[in-house]
Formats: C-alpha cells, structure tokens, sequence
C-alpha cells in the first residue's frame, strides 16, 4: 500500500514577528519545513505534498531540489480546508500521513508505529497525555474508544480537563479523506474548517480510531513563536547529544554542544565544551575536539587533536594531525597526516603533504606543500593580484623562513630553503637557498633621539 504524505504549511506564523515565513525559520540550523521533508523520506513516503500559502515563492526556492508537490491553499480557512485543496492531488487508493510543517521532531519510529496501527482500522493518530493541555484539541473517549476531537475553544469546562490531547499527526485512508473533507462544515468557534472534524466522521461510519503516543514528548512539539522555537532547540540538541554519548562520544557537557546537521563518529571521540558542528562532519577514533571550535562540512580522521578555537569550513584532515589553537581551515584545505597547524594560521584551497608544519602566523592560500616542509612563522602566500589568483607550489622538505612572502605564480623546489624576510618572486629550485632582502646596515655607537622637555 503506498504512502502519500501530506505536510500543513499555510500557516502564517504571525506570533514568529518575523519577514521568515515560519517553516523556513531555523531549528538545529535547518528550516522546520526541512525537518519534516526529511522524516517523510526516511519512511518512504511515494508522494511528498506540501501545501503552501505565505511566503510560497520563498518556501518553494528553499526547497526547489526536493521532490516535493506544491500545492497552494490561497485563503486559510483551516486545517480540514487545507487538507481539502490536494484532493486533486491525491491518489483515491493508499494512505496519507498527515504532518505539520511546524512540528519539526516527529521520529520516523513513531510514524511507523502510526502507520501500523492506522491499517487495521484506516485511520490513527499519535496523542500525548500531559498535566494540562490547554490550547490543543482534546481527545474524547468513551470505554477507551476515541469518539471525537473537541478543540479548546469549542469544549466544555468537564471536556477542557481532559489531558490527552491531538497532536495535529494523523494517518488516514486516501479513499476516506475524499469521501469526508467535501462535507467539512465551518460551524463552530472559530468559523474554520477543522481537519480534527473527520474523527466523528469516521466513528459514524463505524470505524475504530486507532492512536499512538510519541516515545519523546518533544517529537510532538510545535513552534508558534521564537520562545517556543529556543525551547525546541535546547530539547532537539540534547536528544541528539544524548544519541552521540550513546554512541560512545565523550561530550564533556551536552549542554554547552551543538550539531547543526549529521556528525558520524569513530571510537573514543572527545568534545570540551561550546562546539558547533555544521552540516555533514565525520570523526575519526579518537579525534578530540577543544572548546569553543566551530567545524563545518569536514571530515576529520583518527588521532587528529584541535586545540580551541579553530574554525573548519570544507576541511578534510588527515591521522593524526595536530590543529590550533585560533585556527582557521576554509573551502579545499587538505591536510595530510601528522601535519601541524598552529595559532593564526590559515588555510585556503591549499594541501599540505604528510608531517608537513605551519605552526604560527601564516596565510596559505592556493597553495600545494609538500610532505614535511616546514613554513616559518607569518609566512603569506601572495595568491591575488587584485584580479587574479595564483599557485604557490612548495616541494618535499622545503624551510621556508620566517616573515616571506611567496609571490604566486611560484614554485620552490624539494629541499629548498628560503632566508626570513624574503620576498620571492621567482622559482627557487631543489636544494638551492634563496633569500631576498637587502644588506644590513650597522652604526657604531648609535644614539637614539632625546625626549625634548617642553
Ligand atoms: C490544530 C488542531 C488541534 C491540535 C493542534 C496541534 C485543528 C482544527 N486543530 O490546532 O486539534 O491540538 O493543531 O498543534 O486542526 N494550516 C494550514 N492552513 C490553514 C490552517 C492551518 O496550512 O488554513 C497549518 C498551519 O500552518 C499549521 C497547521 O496547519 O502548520 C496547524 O494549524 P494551527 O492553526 O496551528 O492549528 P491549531 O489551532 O494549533
Ligand atoms: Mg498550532
């Protein structure tokens, strides 16, 4: 039986304040509507529909390399009408999944447990118990039997204390959903189309409503403002801290830690306190990680130590590596095994060979270094022109001495040395010494200027 999967995304977020439609604000650093997307992929839904309203053109470009049909529902008139305007979408055989694009965590496990049970009796839906419940639609039952969803502001005081209320999840027959949702009527409090109406109809035809509860309370939390989206954060940071130390990671404090996308890891890995991780990351065994780092989009192998500080953007480093503290490794840096990296050093576009060291104060930019060359403290370099950039390439065991500025094109040859302070314009080839600059000048019993008392 296929599924389809339907994902509410109408809504206009107004309590956000902000000019960010809500399902493109940010949780983990990545829009809300992208979270569900990628729940309804891990279950593998045939069909992803989305229905749309504020701010469609810019949801639609956020998403435009998903395989996701977009359908609009101009006017917000409610959940059942949004549900409504895909039934020219939506396959007459199979079930939907019904989500919203503002509750971000729902887990794939809890779907599946939702699918399970909705196809004995055609239709489900995952409810939570809590000590108030205020706001949400309630779940009637009678001898356990759910009869009816009631929301807030239609209930009665005695139907307001119940404490099992909907979380807004459903899974449903698509024959069901074309038979009931034309004869959605908008009578009630809120002169809406409530989705939550097809329960009563479902109990008329004689049908058993099947529920489930999430295994987290957080997989079922919504997002209607910023406090409600940091409290979200916190909760979604700490199940995936939680997930890591389960896996072996050593977090020193899983509340100063944050993994803004996937981390995969080795054995024995260790993290000091105010990491951020972005995007894709991979550690390897024991890879160790200082405070504050920032590491995005970079594969890291075993053995390889970062001091804290330093900042990653599109690195792959090899074994045993040593980096930082306060360095900075941009787009194509490629570190070879047991490099060394030091403080104010910066990599950009640039490999370094295997044991190779730039340990201080150093700018290498479009650079190739071979292994085991040694590159002086504030060492640049000189890769732009003001309009074009250039190659330095650097051989096996070079010394290039402090304070140069290799002026690309150039190129140094294995076992080249450079003197300090030299600018270097042309090739310097193997085992030669190049060095520019010009004689020292010396002054036998210099005086120094006096300070003149005015
Ligand atoms: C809904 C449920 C309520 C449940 C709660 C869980 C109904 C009538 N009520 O209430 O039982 O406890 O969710 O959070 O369904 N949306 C559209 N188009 C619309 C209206 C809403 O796309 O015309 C989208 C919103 O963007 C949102 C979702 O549907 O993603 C839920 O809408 P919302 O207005 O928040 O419903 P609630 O009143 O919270
Ligand atoms: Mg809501």
């Amino acid at each position: 039986m296929s599924t389809s999967v339907i994902i509410l995304a109408a809504g206009k977020g107004t309590r956000m304040r902000s000019t960010l439609p809500k399902v493109l604000q940010p949780l983990a650093g990545r829009p809300l509507l992208e979270h569900v997307i990628h729940t309804a992929k891990k279950i593998n839904a045939a069909h992803i529909i989305t229905i749309y309203g504020h701010g469609g053109a810019a949801v639609q470009q956020a998403f435009s390399q998903e395989n996701v049909q977009w359908v609009e529902q101009a006017e917000q008139l409610g959940t059942g009408h949004a549900v409504k305007v895909t039934l020219p979408v939506l396959p007459h055989d199979g079930v939907s999944l019904i989500l919203s694009g503002d509750v971000p965590c729902v887990q794939p496990s809890t779907l599946q447990r939702l699918l399970d049970a909705a196809s004995a009796t055609g239709i489900g839906i995952v409810t939570l118990t809590v000590e108030d419940a205020t706001g949400y639609g309630r779940i009637v039952r009678q001898n356990g039997q759910i009869q009816a969803i009631v929301e807030h502001k239609d209930a009665t005081d005695e139907q307001r204390q119940i404490q099992e209320f909907n979380t807004g999840i459903y899974c449903v027959s698509n024959a069901k959903l074309h038979e009931w949702l034309p004869k959605l009527s908008n009578d009630n409090a809120q002169g809406e189309y409530y989705l939550t109406d097809i329960i009563a109809m479902a109990i008329r035809d004689g049908m058993t409503v099947a529920s489930v509860e999430p295994e987290l309370a957080f997989e079922v939390e919504g997002v209607n403002d910023r406090v409600q989206l940091a409290a979200l954060e916190r909760e979604f940071q700490t199940h995936q801290a939680k997930q890591l130390m389960q896996q072996g990671v050593h977090l020193i404090d899983p509340a100063r830690f944050d993994l803004r996308g996937t981390l995969s890891v080795g054995q024995d890995v260790k993290i000091d306190i105010n990491v951020i991780i972005e995007g894709d990351c991979s550690f390897g065994d024991h890879v160790e990680i200082g405070a504050g780092c920032i590491i995005k989009n970079s594969v890291i192998a075993a053995g390889t130590k970062v001091q804290p500080y330093s900042i990653f953007d599109q690195a792959v480093v090899g074994h045993n590596v040593q980096i930082g503290p306060f360095a900075r490794l941009r787009p194509g840096a490629q570190l070879a095994n047991e490099v060394h990296i030091g403080n104010f050093v910066e990599v950009k576009n640039s490999s370094l060979g295997i044991g190779a060291k730039a340990n201080h104060f150093t700018y290498l930019g479009d650079a190739e270094i071979g292994a085991g060359s040694n590159i002086g403290a504030g060492t640049i370099t000189c890769n732009y022109d003001g309009a074009n950039k250039s190659k330095t390439i650097i051989g096996e065991r070079a010394f290039i001495g402090s304070n140069s500025s290799l002026v690309a094109p150039v190129h140094i040859g294995h076992g080249a040395t450079i003197g300090a302070g030299s600018v270097i314009t042309h090739d310097v080839a193997e085992n030669s010494l190049a060095f520019e600059r010009s004689k020292q000048i010396a002054k036998e019993n210099y005086q120094r200027p006096q300070k003149i008392n005015k």
